[in-house]
């Protein structure tokens, strides 16, 4: 079995028929951590919509997770998110039910059955993101920062090969920024592969990793300095 998540080679990236980003080449191997940086309007999110099958990949190579993107058929889509856990900046939860309802609901949505088996799940990623006493809260009643980390947690639920987080930390104070970035940290620890879109430099110094830049309509890799500030 191979590494490599994900491999893009001389892929161009639409939006419809205006070209955003062109001769793309990006590897990411198994239990990496990267960053994608890159001004306003660069082409991060159109990247990540291309990798979850939002946006087909026209020119060029695309594999992810076992999937060829340029031969994705629509009905593939669902089982291609299944192997991915996508985190917004705008959390996208429920607000009609609480934090084990909206974790039930992905469950149910996803094929699970075994109420037994649903109940351990849902705790085992609670835990994963220290939410697991707030489990009867409904959204609302939840910070921005305890609404991401439930993100991350429903991302969590059916064991993805690969985290695509879309400025994760994008409504979040620094602070918070900082206490949701120490749950994606500990994940990557525990073994999860994570590709993290973010114009937040302050965690690129305080968590040095790996980094690619859309810029000019390219994507490259950064070399950072490696100074972690204390
Ligand atoms: N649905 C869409 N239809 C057409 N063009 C779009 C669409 N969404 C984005 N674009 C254009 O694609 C380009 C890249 O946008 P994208 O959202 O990928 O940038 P981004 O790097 O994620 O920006 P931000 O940091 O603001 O989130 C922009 O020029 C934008 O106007
Ligand atoms: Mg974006």
């Amino acid at each position: 079995m191979s590494d490599v998540i994900l491999e893009l080679s001389k892929a161009s990236i639409y939006q419809r028929e205006n070209l955003i980003l062109s001769e793309v080449n990006v590897s990411i191997n198994k239990g990496e951590f990267v960053y994608l940086i890159g001004k306003t309007g660069t082409g991060k999110s159109s990247f990540m919509k291309t990798l979850y099958g939002d946006i087909p990949l026209k020119d060029g190579v695309g594999h992810i997770v076992d999937y060829d993107l340029r031969k994705l058929k629509t009905k593939e889509i669902p089982h291609l998110r299944r192997k991915l856990g996508v985190v917004f900046q705008d959390f996208k939860l429920l607000n009609d039910r609480n934090v084990q309802e909206n974790l039930k609901f992905v469950l149910k949505a996803t094929g699970w059955k075994d109420k037994t088996k649903m109940e351990h799940k849902i705790d085992e990623v609670l835990q994963k993101v220290d939410m697991k006493t707030k489990s009867f809260k409904y959204p609302y009643q939840l910070s921005g920062g305890e609404q991401q980390r439930i993100a991350i947690a429903r991302a969590l639920l059916n064991d993805p090969e690969l985290i695509l987080a879309d400025e994760p930390t994008g409504n979040l104070d620094p602070q918070t920024s900082i206490e949701v970035m120490e749950v994606l940290q500990q994940i990557n620890k525990n073994g999860n592969t994570i590709l993290m879109a973010t114009h937040d430099y302050a965690l690129l110094l305080k968590y040095p990793s790996k980094t690619l830049k859309c810029d000019g309509q390219k994507v490259f890799e950064v070399v950072q300095k490696n100074t972690k500030s204390t």
